[in-house]
């Protein structure tokens, strides 16, 4: 991804919602038109986010902490760092919290081109608040450096001290404030070149302090790892971090059910058979067995079952949850819980009476 398809990403909303409609209205309409109305509805349903509280707090909680580390004086500021286990919506998290901000800089441009500023009189560049970044496996400081070239559009070529600089030099023509460097996970930390790496994030880190930015590092469990292990980096770190929903305590429970009731919020129109409760309470054991509390796959249960209800005119339940295909890691969480659950069949003395 680059500074153009990012400010176009944030830029434009997802495609609208088709209307609801009732019993008779479709009814009335033929299979054809039923088939696209399902799909409509599908397309603009998986392309949003859904509400999340246990997602929502942790980027009110990151907002917080780039406040206050925008206060600091220029220089290293704090490292905000969001670690979370794999697919538990971090980058879906994160990119949207960015772009959010991105919004907030560049209010009312058009999705197709980034504007333009003046860094220094008679200079003209593409404005790009936000850098965003996906680092690929074994990454070294240099990597990392090119890829904050490449967003900005720009050629990575030359000695590694000519990157480094010339990654400096655009972050500041195109006003940057904010780093997001996902999957920070993937950074080579150990061994000399690690050192290096290392060196490579703080000096990152001072030089964005310097333009008054600030730097975010987002990973799958960071924490406890080499990065956030580093004594430099941990002296100014702001972390945060998330996991699943859990339903193995009260409050656990009860953010799963708010997670839920806020799904059943948006779905509830579109499911003239079923009633409030259906999901959020009735349905909330099933679909936390289904998807160990991950977010992304209760979505797809959800939108994919609601679009069998449609389909065949029925409620949502678990029969049309059924045959909607979760991914591989939530059928293999699914076995182990299904497994714990299995009643232990304790064996008694054989009423054979086999010796041997
Ligand atoms: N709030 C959400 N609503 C619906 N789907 C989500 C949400 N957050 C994440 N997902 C989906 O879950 C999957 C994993 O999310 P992702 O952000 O890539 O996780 P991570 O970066 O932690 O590995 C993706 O398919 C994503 O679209
Ligand atoms: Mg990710």
């Amino acid at each position: 991804m680059d500074a153009a398809a990012w400010h176009m990403q944030a830029m434009t909303p997802p495609p609208e919602l088709p209307d609801p409609m009732t019993k008779a209205q479709w009814s009335a309409w033929s299979e054809t038109a039923r088939a696209s109305y399902v799909r409509a509805f599908r397309v603009a349903m998986r392309a949003r986010p859904f509400a999340s509280p246990i997602h929502e707090r942790v980027a009110e909680r990151m907002t917080a902490s780039l406040g206050s580390a925008l206060l600091e004086p220029a220089g290293a500021r704090t490292i905000l760092a969001l670690s979370a286990p794999f697919s538990a919506g971090k980058s879906t998290m994160v990119k949207a919290w960015a772009q959010h901000l991105h919004r907030s800089v560049l209010a009312g441009s058009a999705p197709e081109f980034l504007p333009r500023w003046n860094p220094t009189p008679g200079l003209s560049a593409d404005t790009v608040p936000v850098s965003y970044v996906t680092l690929l496996s074994d990454s070294r400081g240099t990597d990392l450096y090119a890829q904050l070239l490449n967003f900005a559009n720009k050629d990575a070529g030359g000695s590694v001290r000519a990157v480094v600089q010339f990654a400096i030099r655009a972050l500041k023509t195109h006003g940057t404030r904010l780093v997001v460097i996902d999957d920070a996970h993937m950074l080579r930390t150990t061994s000399v070149t690690g050192r290096a790496t290392l060196n490579a994030l703080k000096h990152l880190n001072t030089e964005l302090g310097e333009l008054g930015g600030v730097l975010v590092l987002v990973g799958a469990d960071l924490t406890g790892g080499d990065v956030l292990a580093d004594p430099q980096i941990r002296g100014r770190l702001a972390q945060h971090t998330f996991g699943p929903y859990e339903i193995d305590t009260d409050d656990g429970r009860r953010a799963w059910q708010r997670f839920l009731k806020a799904a059943e919020t948006t779905l509830l129109p579109y499911l003239p058979d079923n009633s409030p409760g259906d999901i959020a309470q009735g349905l909330a054991e099933y679909l936390w067995i289904r998807t160990t509390g991950f977010v992304g796959d209760a979505s797809r249960l959800l939108i994919d079952g609601t679009c069998h209800a449609m389909n065949t005119g029925q409620r949502l339940d678990r029969f049309a949850m059924d045959p909607v295909a979760v991914s591989q890691r939530a059928h293999d969480a699914q076995q182990r819980v299904e497994l714990l659950r299995r009643p232990l069949a304790l064996a008694g003395p054989s009423a054979g009476g086999e010796d041997e």
